[in-house]
């Protein structure tokens, strides 16, 4: 008997034949206090803080995933299912805390739990650290895919039910700075990419049930009130996908679970908690202490020098990452203002009036960078928290500095990124006549899944777009691609790119 129980977000608890296995339980604010698990899934601490488990599996190091002062409660003799990441930090910081029983499990890899009961890692095998778990209990295979992207050709089928997210968990576009329409715009195209994604993944898969998880959650802290607007941002309820995911994938059962629902008795339809008015508001009031945290005490003072030591020990650290690179970034913390120059400008940081020439503009507030030169958060948790504002000129996503910022304190996912672009392994993918990089150079997709039509190839996760004759990037990003007729001698190398881009 197998019974599967969402504790909602990216949580559950899977029983098996006297087996428990504990997933992802996020039960307190992350990124700065800015995110809350939605619906509220508060009065189900008690009993998974007390309960007995043989397994833990957590996903990766994000917060809504890693949830420090819940693991902390729990008992240490528990086994860890722990993917094996490049950077070790998963691995590191779970052994800080006590859990010495780990499994340590690269992609596809797989751990025997019980006589029938088998956990295979799925790993994101691009810089990025991410995961999923495929249990197979006595041949009923549950997929929990949460956020994690593993390249399309590497899912495994026959998929009873699917767990996986619908909804956006990123800063982009809802951060920036953007008039409306074109905000309008960038949302829509975000939301899109998002459910096409889910719908591959669904029909990859083979699943036959697929339960929306991993999302959204909401912003209870009124400064950040904005975010909780599910027509305007990459936010939506499943309730805002639900009818286009049913016109892709008809076949698909829906398995729509409120926080303590098992799978096999989720709870009606339209008898959830959050369909009450003021339903926000009171939870906003139940959580008032954890969201005023991050207002309490004193404004900080930040100085230049700080500033400048921050960005030169992440220069220092990211060397290749940065070689033949150059951009500007300025950033502003309420009325200070620093313009920091990056790459041959390495370690010169301006107050003010700077003469570097910004690209990239990021309004943080001074307790979020606090958290930063502290410590206490890296850019990733500060630009997750939405509490920043970005501006770009020109409006083309710069792979290398967010890239610096988001993984500049793991020098292992850096390196990863310029083996990436360098064309690491140099696989090649062999279709429609072209032969290309077979890994996408943004994010690692394994483009045998790309459209290839009317000389243009797209990658299937975010659309990115290359000509499939010269590889210069049309829209997307400004990496190019490397590509050349597929009658070319294989052992002669791929021509080298294009190296320009258009505006995103
Ligand atoms: S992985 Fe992002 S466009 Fe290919």
């Amino acid at each position: 008997m197998t019974v599967i129980r969402h504790l909602g977000h990216a949580g559950f608890v899977v029983e098996h034949a006297g087996l428990r296995i504990l997933i992802d339980p996020w039960f307190h604010p992350a990124f700065l206090d800015a995110w809350f698990p939605y619906p509220d899934n508060r009065p189900l601490l008690p009993e998974v803080v007390g309960g007995r488990y043989d397994y833990l599996y957590v996903s990766h190091t994000h917060e809504d995933h890693f949830d420090e002062r819940l693991l902390g409660q729990l008992s240490r003799e528990v086994t860890v299912l722990v993917p094996r990441y490049r950077s070790q930090s998963l691995r590191r910081r779970l052994a800080r805390m006590g859990f010495g029983q780990q499994v340590l499990l690269g992609h596809r890899e797989s751990h025997r739990l019980g006589p029938d009961a088998v956990a295979t890692v799925y790993l994101d095998t691009s810089h990025k650290e991410d995961s999923g778990l495929l249990l197979d209990l006595g041949g009923y295979r549950f997929l929990d895919l949460n956020d994690c992207n593993t390249p399309l050709s590497e899912l495994p089928s026959g998929i009873d039910l699917l767990a996986a997210q619908y909804s956006g968990a990123m800063w982009y576009p809802n951060a920036y700075r953007y008039p409306p329409g074109e905000m309008a715009r960038k949302t829509a195209a975000v939301r899109a990419d998002l459910l096409d994604t889910l719908v591959r993944k669904v029909r990859l898969t083979g699943a036959r049930a697929y339960l929306p998880s991993a999302g959204p959650a909401c912003f209870l802290d009124p400064e950040l009130d904005r975010f909780n607007d599910r027509a305007a941002t990459i936010f939506p309820h499943w309730e805002d996908v639900a009818g286009e995911f049913a016109a892709a994938c008809p076949e698909v059962e829906v398995v729509r679970t409120a926080p303590g629902d098992t799978v096999d008795a989720p709870s009606a339809p339209g008898s959830w908690a959050t369909d009450q008015p003021g339903y926000l508001a009171a939870y906003r009031e139940r959580r008032r202490d954890e969201w005023e945290a991050y207002h309490r005490g004193p404004e900080p003072e930040i100085g230049t020098a700080e500033v400048a030591g921050h960005f030169d020990r992440l220069q220092r650290l990211n060397r290749p990452l940065l070689d033949g690179y150059r951009q500007g970034l300025r950033l502003e913390a309420d009325g200070a203002a620093w313009g920091v120059g990056l790459g041959e400008l390495a370690e010169r940081v301006e107050l003010e009036d700077e003469p570097v020439d910004p690209g990239y503009t990021i309004r943080v507030p001074p307790r979020a960078l606090r958290a930063v030169l502290d410590g206490r958060a890296g850019w990733e948790e500060a630009l997750l928290s939405m509490r920043l504002t970005l501006h770009r000129d020109p409006d083309v996503f710069d792979l290398t500095l967010l890239s610096l910022l988001r993984y500049g304190h793991q020098p292992a996912q850096t390196r990863q990124l310029v083996r990436e672009r360098k064309g690491a392994g140099d696989a090649v993918v062999e279709r429609d006549g072209l032969r290309f990089q077979r890994y996408c150079p943004h994010a690692g997709e394994d483009l045998a899944h790309a459209e290839v039509a009317d000389g243009v190839i797209e990658c299937p996760r975010h659309h990115w777009r290359w000509d499939a004759r010269t590889g210069r990037c049309l829209s997307g990003g400004t990496l190019p691609l490397r590509v050349e007729p597929a009658a070319a001698t294989p052992d002669e190398p791929l021509l080298e790119p294009t190296l320009e881009g258009p505006v995103r």
